[in-house]
């Protein structure tokens, strides 16, 4: 079974679509890739969003959406040569315009309306992932552990950590079953935030501008203070939790952006790593995947504060790409759904029971 993923994260940097085969085992063996990035206009629109975007605006941004996302579907397809009618559907994550997952009730909205994929495509679209994982109980992410076991499981246990606009963990028993995961904090938002202010560029490469700067203990001391870092998962991020607003709210600033830079990045990587030490379990090793794997700077601190115990691996270095990993993901999950095999998130987001997780929006 051939199917296409497409991932798009709260880091709004784009759309990555990936081609994946399905063994009979239902493993994925991901063979095509493009990253079609968001244009700078569409971004900021999108970074704009909150609780009073007037709802026709909300609506055009559905629809406006939905056509990045066939306009990569058809780009795939010519980068690969793949033929559409060897794909069986396309596993559409949408992007997330609210999570609100301890609100009264939940609610969570990924963007990039299906049934104008379905139509622009002539593929089926499978989408609505996390809604119905809300639905049944659950706080709607991180859905990613149940295909990290797949991809990733292995004999000894393991965590593995995707660094996209937020992190999240994933804690992986020996033998390979996703035991917990959860939204650990930030991951690059924060930091691209200050690369768009300070260097004019979507994000700063290799972090090698924070690595330029120095941490400050008290300001990073402050900002762990932060009442999420110790609440116990199950645990999702609302989309705006960690942004510039909450980090203006702190005092003490460092004076230099660079070293506000470079606390930000210690702050990933300690609250990734201190949720390690915490919930995950004593693994053998951490896989590193997402965007993050590609800043040497946060990989270095990382490796470094989790000691030579616990080896940091990126993905790569178990045959999978970071950039594809997640939509890789969704892949499996669409490829789930269209099976009608239910998929078991109980100990991760807390839903009641497993799930066939998606909607189906036939061509
Ligand atoms: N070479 C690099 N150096 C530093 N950071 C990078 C590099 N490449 C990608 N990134 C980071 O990864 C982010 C995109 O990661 P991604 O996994 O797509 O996140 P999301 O799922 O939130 O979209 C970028 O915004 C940037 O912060
Ligand atoms: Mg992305």
């Amino acid at each position: 079974m051939r199917m296409i993923g497409l991932m798009s994260g709260t880091s709004l940097d784009g759309v990555d679509a990936v081609m994946a085969d399905f063994d009979a085992s239902g493993r994925p063996r991901p063979c095509g890739h493009i990253h079609s990035p968001y244009s700078a206009e569409l971004a900021r629109t999108l970074r704009g969003v909150n609780a009073d975007t007037p709802l026709a605006h909300t609506l055009m941004l559905d629809a406006r959406l939905a056509g990045v996302y066939a306009a990569a579907v058809e780009s795939l397809l010519k980068a690969t040569g793949s033929a559409r009618s060897q794909v069986s559907a396309i596993a559409l994550h949408g992007q997330t315009l609210w999570h609100a997952p301890r609100a009264e009730p939940p609610v969570t909205c990924q963007a990039g309306d299906p049934s104008r994929v379905a139509e622009a495509t002539g593929l089926p679209v499978v989408a609505d992932f996390r809604q119905r994982d809300l639905a049944a109980g659950g706080v709607g992410a991180p859905l990613a552990p149940v295909f990290h076991a797949a991809l990733f499981g292995a004999d000894q246990r393991r965590c593995v950590v995707n660094v996209g606009g937020v992190a999240n963990l994933s804690v992986l028993a020996a033998g390979g079953r996703a035991e917990r995961g959860f939204d650990t904090g930030p991951g690059n938002a924060l930091m691209d935030a200050g690369a768009r202010r300070y260097l004019d560029a979507a994000f700063d490469r290799d972090g090698a501008w924070a690595a330029s700067g120095r941490t400050d203990p008290a300001f990073l001391a402050q900002l762990l203070a932060d009442a999420y870092f110790e609440r116990p998962p199950p645990k999702s991020l609302d989309v705006k939790t960690f942004d510039q607003h909450w980090l203006d709210g702190h005092t003490g600033q460092p004076a230099r952006p660079v070293d506000r830079q470079a606390t930000l990045l210690a702050l990933t990587a300690e609250t990734i790593a201190s949720a390690i030490e915490r919930w995950g379990g004593e693994p053998r090793d951490v896989v590193i995947t997402g965007g993050g794997a590609a800043n040497t700077a946060l990989c270095r601190a990382l490796n470094h504060r989790l000691g030579d115990d616990r080896p940091l691996l990126t993905s790569d270095e178990l045959g999978i790409p970071a950039s594809q990993v997640e939509a890789l993901g969704f892949a499996w999950l669409g490829r789930a759904a269209l099976r009608g095999e239910p998929v078991d998130l109980t100990s991760i987001t807390g839903a009641r029971r497993p799930i066939i997780l998606g909607g189906i929006y036939p061509a």
